[in-house]
């Protein structure tokens, strides 16, 4: 087992495999190796016969420290196709071809990468990239039911622009979002994704109402604390809906993101997926008031004219009206609440008046988590529950969040 130095102590890396498959998206694998590498993990890089037509083994060995074969015959003294799969604590393979989900969701093992597949008792990640057509194919998606169902993670492809000039569902998501999906998992330790099978909706960042072409009134949500629910929902095995209300934070790896604008605009996107959803979880700044007028042209300033004075109007309460309207027996519904003074006693009396099943009582105030990397919350649950999470990152909040919702799905 190689040995890292930290700060003079020896420490053992996680072992991660990454499998490289054929096709044009294996040059981002060089930038999720990068990425696995300077974290600290020791990655060994196991490409197809076909993945060395699109990056050379030098490359995959220069940037791993390792040597790197695909057939079972090199070193066969030291049987690298069932130690590699043995020692692993990942098997990550990016980018996954069509053919490279069907030779392992039929167990086939014809080269280094798939007896890996089949030797590895670690969780495994699979981030598909291919054209449409394929990704769509029934052959395909029974492959991927097959190995969901095995309980490895399967990454839904990103939308977006192709080889060539076709664009659509197919893409390798970015390669730093599949490198968090493989902290995640790590971090995790468990084999089989809980949330499997699972579709959960999350809202994230702020809703801006417009007052005319140019202006809007808005509020200071990063959307982190959502984007991280996204993040490890989908690192857990759900189908992650998440609807990000003004946010520029990069899409997450198999997330399907529904940008929206307004309070308006959220509202009916959380309604439209939520009318599926196991879970609803509302870590959106929702806008309580939006102006009465929307003024066509841009508002100018008149000399010698104090400004006319903005009229608002309520927007309506998402969260309290999707929990008291309970689309979907046994639906988990999340809210969240910022306070500044008597933070639990002010939690607990929103988490009756909203009806949600748990509330994520934060603490906000200057300097506090607005945009921040990190969170520290009580979440509150409506059998009385007091679950406090203590300061640190949003993952580690949003990873408490899924533990309380999937205890309640049962
Ligand atoms: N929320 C919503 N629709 C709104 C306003 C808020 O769904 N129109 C949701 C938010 O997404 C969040 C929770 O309700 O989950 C926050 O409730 P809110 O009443 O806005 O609480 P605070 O932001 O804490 O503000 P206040 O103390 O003013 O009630």
């Amino acid at each position: 087992m190689p040995v890292a130095e930290v700060r003079g102590e020896a420490v053992d890396k996680p072992k991660v495999v990454l499998g490289v498959s054929g096709g044009i998206a294996a040059y981002k694998a060089c930038e999720l190796l990068r990425r696995l590498t300077e974290s600290g993990h020791d990655v060994r890089v196991v490409p197809t016969a076909s993945a060395l037509h699109f990056v050379g083994a030098a490359t995959w060995s220069a940037l791993s420290g390792h040597p790197v074969s695909t057939e079972v015959w090199d070193d066969v003294h030291e049987v690298p196709h069932v130690r590699i799969g043995q020692h692993a604590d990942l098997v990550v393979v990016a980018p996954a071809t069509a053919d490279m989900l069907a030779k392992a969701a039929h167990g086939l093992a014809d080269d280094l990468l798939t007896n890996t597949l089949l030797t590895a008792r670690c969780p495994v990640v699979f981030a598909p990239a291919m054209h449409t057509e394929m990704w769509e194919h029934p052959a395909t998606q029974e492959n991927v039911a097959t190995l969901r169902r095995r309980g490895a993670l399967v990454i839904e492809p990103a939308v977006g622009r192709l080889t060539g000039v076709d664009t659509g569902k197919g893409r390798l998501p970015d390669p730093g979002e599949i490198f968090e999906v493989c902290r995640r998992v790590l971090a995790r330790g468990v084999t089989e994704p809980d949330l499997k099978g699972r579709h959960v909706v999350v809202s994230a960042g702020g809703t801006r109402e417009p007052l005319d072409p140019v202006r809007f009134l808005g509020n200071r949500s990063s959307g982190k604390q959502g984007y991280a629910l996204a993040r490890t929902a989908a690192a857990r095995g759900a189908r992650v809906t998440l609807i990000a209300a003004n946010s520029t934070l990069p899409d997450p790896a198999g997330v399907d993101v529904v940008p929206v604008g307004t309070a308006t605009h959220l509202r009916e996107a959380v309604l439209k997926a939520a009318a599926d959803a196991d879970a609803v979880v509302m870590a959106a700044a929702v806008a309580d008031f939006r102006p009465v007028t929307y003024a066509a042209g841009k508002i100018k300033k008149k000399d010698d004219q104090e400004p006319e004075p903005i009229a608002l109007v309520r927007n309506p309460d998402i969260l309290a009206e999707i929990s008291t309207d309970r689309v979907r027996p046994g639906q988990v519904i999340v809210g969240f609440a910022a306070e500044t003074d008597d933070v639990l006693a002010n939690g607990r009396a929103k988490l009756k008046r909203k009806g949600c099943d748990l509330l994520v009582v934060n603490e906000v105030g200057e300097r506090k988590t607005f945009g921040s990397e990190e969170n520290e919350a009580v979440v509150l649950g409506t059998d009385g529950s007091e679950t406090a999470v203590p300061h640190g990152p949003k993952e580690a909040l949003a990873e408490t969040v899924w533990d309380l919702v999937a205890g309640r799905l049962g």
